[in-house]
């Protein structure tokens, strides 16, 4: 089936459809986009993903080229002319196309928007996931990872990085040896508080070192209702090595239990307990929405 994208305006054949050279986002990354995912035809969270994309265009004083109303229309349409399933709706605003300056231009350009759609083989069953491989490595990023850039170069070495360690992901370290997320996915550990021994997910607090995953803020909320503990703040490699379980989150791959890092097992190498009832939570949430 030929696939079709969104391009200013108009919807045209994938393989055709193009920006100009001079666009800010081709020159100088000068954009914004954002991932909703796709399941069973439904869009998870779809609201959360218009208001960060809304929230990055305006911390980069890009208009919004649409209303959320018709963006919203506009990426349905994309999940339906191509059949989407399961899979993802791509969408990604840049400042529009002018004479190369630095600067903003100064004659207003209409913003650029670009809509595509993806299939992807997810799960039949959320709860059951498959273990990754996690390498750590610096991270090179700009100071605010919390607007989702396009610029993503850093991003791009460190996942690199991992396929050619035969990993699946780059968890980022600050200069503090702190986890801050991975190359694309929110990193978490679970671990035992050593005086009362309760149990407690840690991950990196939504400041403006880590882009503020959907899925995370979903396993917030999750966590409200089961009275798991959650502890929003950083994380020592050293203490992501001694944790009982680790996993990330992201809309590309929901929840993924970490098997090793660095090549050493963490906890038991198998999906362990709290992910499991994690993932058996998060399953519920998505189907909630998908049927
Ligand atoms: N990545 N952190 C980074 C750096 C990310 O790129 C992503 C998502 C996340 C998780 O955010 P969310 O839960 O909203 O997907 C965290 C997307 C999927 C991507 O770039 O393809």
């Amino acid at each position: 089936m030929p696939r079709t994208a969104y391009v200013n305006g108009r919807y045209v054949p994938h393989g055709h459809a193009q920006v100009g050279i001079e666009d800010r986002g081709y020159q100088f990354a000068d954009g914004v986009y954002d991932v909703v995912p796709v399941v069973k035809g439904a869009f998870i969270d779809e609201d959360w993903h218009w208001e960060r994309l809304e929230r990055g265009l305006a911390e980069l004083r890009i208009d919004q080229p649409v209303n959320r109303k018709t963006l919203s229309m506009i990426a349905h349409r994309i999940a339906q002319r191509n059949m989407i399933e399961n899979g993802i709706v791509y969408v990604q605003v840049t400042r529009g196309e002018a004479p190369r300056d630095h600067k903003f231009p100064t004659k207003p350009v209409p913003p650029a928007l670009v809509v595509t759609g993806r299939h992807l083989t997810m799960p039949d069953d959320f709860s059951q996931a498959r273990m990754i491989d996690v390498i750590t490595g610096p991270d090179l990023r700009w100071a605010r990872p919390d607007i989702k850039s396009i610029s993503l170069l850093p991003n791009v070495l460190a996942k690199q990085a991992a396929a050619e360690a035969g990993a699946y992901e780059s968890w980022l370290v600050n200069a503090n040896n702190e986890i801050t997320e991975g190359s694309s996915a929110n990193a978490w550990i679970v671990h035992r508080d050593p005086e009362s021994g309760r149990v407690i997910l840690r991950t990196h607090q939504s400041d403006q070192a880590i882009l503020k995953g959907i899925v995370r803020t979903a396993l917030v909320a999750l966590a409200e209702k089961h009275q798991w503990a959650i502890e929003e703040q950083p994380f020592t490699v050293e203490e992501l090595m001694s944790a009982d379980e680790a996993f990330q989150s992201s809309s590309g791959n929901m929840i993924r239990p970490v098997r090793t890092v660095d090549g050493r097992t963490i906890g038991s190498g198998e999906p362990g307990p709290v992910v499991q009832e994690i993932l058996n939570a998060f399953a519920d949430y998505v189907s909630a929405q998908s049927g």
